[in-house]
């Protein structure tokens, strides 16, 4: 009904989102991952389809039902996410990075449980850096034509302004939502400041539904925007 009722502010525009955490295997029955619950992310994935949007949702090990009219791509790795979007990206008019991908992975995956030692010496971990989705989906020509509308989010303990404005230089989008974290991991709701080339601006605390639908109708404010 939502849908019927949503003005159809993105409907003929496709949509790819990311969200949750990411696993990255350490042996056959551990793994590093974070607190990202997926909340922001699938809040976004239904409010794109709720105002006419075709969306598509890759996500990390979260436990949330999928929203309606939403293809979902349950996704274990950042390497099997990045497989996953750069599948679906080519498609998309929108690409909304909301994942919290493990900036490391184990350098090496035992292919069998590590045991203890008898002798109690505790395992090292050392590590690789995994491959930046949204830096690397942000480099693509149709992302540096502006067929391609990216945008990022971070979530910083402090400073925000500074550091997302810094993120969006580095990552290369025209739009960084940043929020103060980690305390919003897992919460309904959050603050939200945007940062374009601009300035920048602020959604007051808020349910993540209600941000995710206001944010919904500025992305198609900047679409339509643009010719
Ligand atoms: N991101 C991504 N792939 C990664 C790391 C981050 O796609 N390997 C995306 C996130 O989904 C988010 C944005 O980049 O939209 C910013 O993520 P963040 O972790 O804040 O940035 P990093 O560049 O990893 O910097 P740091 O963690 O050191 O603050
Ligand atoms: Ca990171």
């Amino acid at each position: 009904l939502r849908r019927v009722l949503s003005p159809q502010r993105l409907a003929g525009r496709r949509v790819l989102i990311t969200a949750g955490p990411t696993w990255e295997a350490i042996d056959p029955v551990r793994g590093l991952t974070n607190r990202s619950s997926g909340k922001m992310g699938f809040a976004l994935a239904q409010a794109a389809w709720e105002a006419g949007a075709e969306v598509t949702l890759v996500a990390g090990p979260v436990a949330l039902a999928t929203p309606r009219g939403v293809q979902r791509i349950d996704v274990v790795s950042a390497r099997d996410m990045l497989e996953a979007v750069l599948a679906e990206v080519e498609a998309a008019d929108v690409f909304i990075a909301t994942a919290a991908v493990a900036d490391w992975r184990p350098a090496q995956v035992s292919e069998q449980k590590i045991k203890k030692d008898a002798s109690g010496r505790t395992p090292t971990l050392s590590f690789t850096e995994n491959p930046d989705i949204l830096a690397t989906v942000a480099a693509l020509p149709r992302s540096r034509s502006g067929a391609l509308y990216c945008v990022g989010f971070a979530a910083e303990s402090h400073d925000l302004q500074r550091h997302a404005e810094e993120k969006r230089a580095r990552k290369g989008v025209p739009l960084l939502v940043g929020n103060i974290g980690p305390e919003t991991f897992g919460r309904d709701d959050n603050a939200l400041l945007l940062v374009d080339a601009e300035g920048s601006m602020a959604l007051p605390r808020a349910p993540k539904t209600e941000l995710a639908r206001l944010l919904v109708a500025e992305l198609a404010r900047r679409l339509s925007a643009t010719p």
